[in-house]
């Protein structure tokens, strides 16, 4: 049968019944990829070590789990249009589903306030193509959550940040594909955290799907060293970090991310941008896979539990690398020789052999 979505995969544990209108563009059923290198990198002795690859949902981030729950559950109450703050994916998910619903024969508009200049041109350019209006703020993603929430308290428009509980929600069913794949939930869940509303779902949804306490996995979210508020219990007036994913000072969820953290008896630290860059790199260049800077959190994160004692051995972990890399290649090629990448050279086969420096057949 052809694969139609999160929600009528997991229907039985998502408030949707048959007068909900679904809109759905495949999301979900991502792969769980082997990361053996990664898994070496640790030194922790027997580690399987796991990537969920969210970056290959339809709009390349898991807010597309989320977004299929909150638009089709804003359709069924009535609403017209939809907005949201977003440090990039957010906007491009929204805009996805939007245009979705439109095409279903809806009528829905889609808003996006984002910070001016922080948002990774993928991203931007994706909620523009699909549509919606793209407002730019001088302020950043905290300035433009706040002016999205007094709006749809005055206003008739549904919010569609991870506020909105639909949102946790769809988000859940990650954990249920992760258990499915596994066939038991992994020891460890290393996540980035931004706004904080991921690893509230994770635990919501490895509760709803391992009964057991005990075969949960403990849950390690890491913020970028630059916007922990979090960690340094304290909201960061002014984040900063090259993850610009989750470059938040004031996350919706940080009570909830701390009850996932203190039920799951696991752990929210931070990385720095330099810990995540090399992971970014590790990531690429060891596994032959691709995530954006900000999902490397997880990763980085990982190993720096390792290093301080905090992974057991023999134990199965699973970072989620939440979205795509593509969304911002201008890290990508920071990252990278850049100058050799900038130079060109005359159409000459023997110049380029030379440079390549090949030797000829014998
Ligand atoms: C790629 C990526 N990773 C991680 C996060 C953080 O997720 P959350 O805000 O749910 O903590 C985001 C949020 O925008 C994101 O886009």
């Amino acid at each position: 049968m052809v694969y139609k979505g999160t929600i009528l995969k997991y229907s039985q544990f998502l408030s949707v019944d048959n007068q909900t209108p679904i809109i759905s563009i495949s999301e979900g059923r991502t792969p769980l990829v082997p990361a053996p290198h990664i898994a070496k990198a640790t030194n922790v002795g027997g580690i399987s070590v796991y990537l969920k690859m969210e970056g290959m949902n339809p709009t390349g981030s898991f807010k597309d789990r989320g977004m299929t729950m909150a638009v089709s559950k804003a359709i069924e109450k009535g609403a017209n249009k939809i907005i949201c703050a977003s440090t990039g994916n957010t906007s491009a998910s929204a805009a996805a589903y939007a245009a979705r619903a439109r095409a279903m024969g809806f009528e829905m508009e889609c808003y996006v306030i984002i910070p001016a200049g922080y948002v990774a041109l993928g991203k931007l350019s994706q909620a523009m193509i699909y549509g919606a209006k793209v407002i730019q703020i001088e302020g950043n993603f905290d300035d433009a959550l706040n002016i999205v929430k007094s709006l749809t308290e005055k206003y008739p428009i549904e919010l569609v940040n991870s506020l909105n509980p639909y949102r946790i929600q769809g988000q859940k069913t990650a954990a249920y594909e992760i258990c499915d794949e596994l066939q038991c939930a992994p020891d460890y869940l290393c996540i980035p955290v931004g706004n904080a509303g991921n690893i509230t779902a994770y635990w919501a949804g490895f509760k709803d799907y391992v009964k057991n306490p005990s075969a949960r996995p403990k849950l390690f979210g890491f913020q970028a060293a630059g916007a922990a508020p979090i960690v340094e219990g304290k909201i960061i007036e002014k984040p900063e970090t090259v993850g610009t994913a989750i470059r938040i000072g004031n996350p919706a969820s940080w009570k909830q991310a701390e009850q996932a953290r203190d039920e799951s008896q696991g752990l929210i630290d931070s990385v720095t941008d330099e810990e995540m860059l090399e992971a970014y790199r590790m990531i690429h260049q060891m596994e032959g896979l691709h995530c954006e800077p900000a999902s490397a959190a997880s990763v980085a994160g990982l190993l720096k539990a390792a290093k301080a004692g905090k992974i057991q051995h023999e134990s199965t972990v699973v970072c989620v690398l939440t979205g795509n890399g593509l969304k911002d290649p201008q890290t990508a090629m920071n990252q990278s020789d850049l100058e050799a990448a900038q130079k060109s050279y005359q159409a000459n086969e023997e110049e380029i052999a030379e440079i390549l420096n090949l030797k000829a057949k014998v």
